[in-house]
């Protein structure tokens, strides 16, 4: 293919990235958003394969069937919880690519005309670097605490936005060096390290009720990680490309937080000027059990019904049967409607999606901002498998690590069945005193069996 060739194909494939971040904005044609990016990615390898630059096609292509050898049997393996994890490994895969490129871009300096264009290349090297290190060792620690092999409790080392600050200011200072020298090598490398110690404390600095925008800002860097890498290696659609998937994450990250009430610099910045309480297990009182059977009795009572579901129900895969009540309670003439906080669960639409798996109707599912001043008006909720987006101590409790995120207000309803399996926390690690409220009774097990048992006993 020859280099106009191959440009052109760039366009269509920017434009197909571009349609699908379109479909993927709405749950209606998200699927067809999914095809239009493999579409989309596909142009974008073969013409890249074809074209003018590429040297020993066939360790490439080597390459590509071991990498899609792995990514399918991952692709096939992985729960529908574990996705958040899975998407944090392949953001440090994109951060450590970045770091590769720039080391390459640097040992294999291409041939520039000007002394400018020669600047120009060493700064975006030692930038590319800095963001594709801080993206891979801070996607290595969201993996960690997603997947709990690390604790989602923030780390507090002392000085630690000093701490911040001196990495970033000794890291310009090194940029202005390594400019300076035409290339040090050694101040590349010195760089590198301590952008790996920057983005491992800065990640590791932020709580667990924090980590969906944090997932969020990190998919944001890969993309900016990206772009830096198609500078370095004049490639126009991984520029491209990458400030798409850059501003879309930024975007995202910011409208999470908002809907969590939390400055998005605040977070951005490791913490800064949050004050970290530690959670205390200190005695809330009692709590009441129920049976399925008492819970199907209740729910045949009521005239209006709300479910807020929370990732339990992902982990239990309650959704088909949650949608069978539904179903048996709509017939019986009950409104039932369900509430879905924008973080419940583990992955930005986690429960949309689940809930449209299970073939729930679209306009029963309503929004946090949509249901919340309803639940005074609600005979019963059932929270299945919720918990840090239906604590009230969000609001009550200044000091709680969650202090000022919005919440589901299900304890204004008549009465409210927690399902869970235990008293155990939530993601946050925080104790819920919505379970011990008067109105509210806990139905212990998993939620799959809970749910299945309180429909048989529906019918
Ligand atoms: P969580 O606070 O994580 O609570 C889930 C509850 O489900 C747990 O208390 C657990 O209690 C219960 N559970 C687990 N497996 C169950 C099963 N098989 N059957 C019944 N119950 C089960 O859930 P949430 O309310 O959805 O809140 C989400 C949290 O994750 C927030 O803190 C949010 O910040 C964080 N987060 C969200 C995202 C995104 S983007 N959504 C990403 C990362 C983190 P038991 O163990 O007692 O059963």
């Amino acid at each position: 293919m020859s280099a106009q060739m191959v440009q052109a194909a760039y366009i269509v494939a920017a434009l197909f990235f571009i349609m699908s971040l379109a479909g993927l904005s709405k749950q209606t044609s998200a699927k067809a958003g999914n095809y239009y990016g493999i579409v989309g990615m596909a142009i974008a390898l073969i013409s890249t394969i074809l074209g003018p630059d590429s040297q020993g096609v066939s360790w490439v292509i080597l390459a590509m069937v071991i990498g899609a050898g792995i990514g399918i049997r991952l692709a096939k393996k992985v729960e529908m919880t574990q996705m958040p994890e899975l998407v944090a490994v392949l953001h440090s895969f994109v951060g450590l690519a970045a770091v590769l490129v720039g080391y390459n871009s640097f040992i294999d300096a291409p041939l520039l005309a000007s002394a400018a264009e020669h600047t120009i290349h060493l700064v975006e090297v030692f930038v590319g670097v800095f963001i594709g290190a801080v993206t891979f060792t801070g996607s290595i620690v969201a993996y960690g605490k997603l997947s709990g092999m690390i604790k989602s409790s923030p780390l507090n080392l002392p000085h630690k936005h000093k701490l911040n600050l001196i990495a970033v200011l000794v890291s310009i200072w090194l940029l202005i060096h390594f400019v300076k020298a035409d290339g040090s090598v050694w101040a590349l490398i010195l760089m590198t390290f301590i952008a790996f110690a920057f983005g491992y404390h800065l990640v590791a600095s932020i709580g667990g009720a924090d980590m969906p925008v944090v997932v969020s800002m990190l998919n944001s860097y890969s993309g900016w990680a990206a772009a830096a890498a198609g500078f370095m290696l004049a490639n126009d659609l991984l520029i491209v490309t990458g400030a798409l998937v850059g501003s879309s994450g930024a975007i995202l990250s910011y409208i999470m937080c908002k809907a969590m009430n939390r400055s998005f610099v605040s977070v951005i910045a490791g913490g800064f000027g949050q004050e970290v309480a530690v959670s205390s297990d200190q005695e809330m009182g009692e709590y009441h059990e129920t049976t399925a059977e008492e819970v199907a009795e209740l729910l045949k009572n009521s005239q209006s019904v709300i479910i807020t579901p929370g990732y339990g129900m992902a982990v239990a895969q309650a959704q088909y049967p949650v949608f069978d009540i539904t179903e048996k309670l709509r017939s019986r003439g009950i409104n039932v409607r369900f509430g879905i906080h924008p973080v419940a669960g583990r992955l930005p639409g986690h429960m949309n999606v689940l809930l449209a798996e299970a073939k729930v109707p679209y306009d029963i599912v309503l929004e946090m901002d949509e249901i919340n001043d309803d639940f005074p008006q609600t005979d019963t909720v059932l929270v299945i498998g919720a918990n840090d987006t239906v604590n009230p101590a969000a609001l009550e409790d200044p000091t709680s690590p969650i202090a000022g995120m919005p919440v589901l207000e299900v304890w204004n309803a008549k009465q409210v069945i927690v399902f869970k399996r235990s008293m155990n926390t939530g993601y946050a690690g925080v104790q819920n005193p919505l379970f011990f409220k008067d109105n509210t009774q806990m139905l212990f097990g998993d939620a799959k069996a809970s749910v299945e048992a309180i429909s048989k006993a529906l019918q």
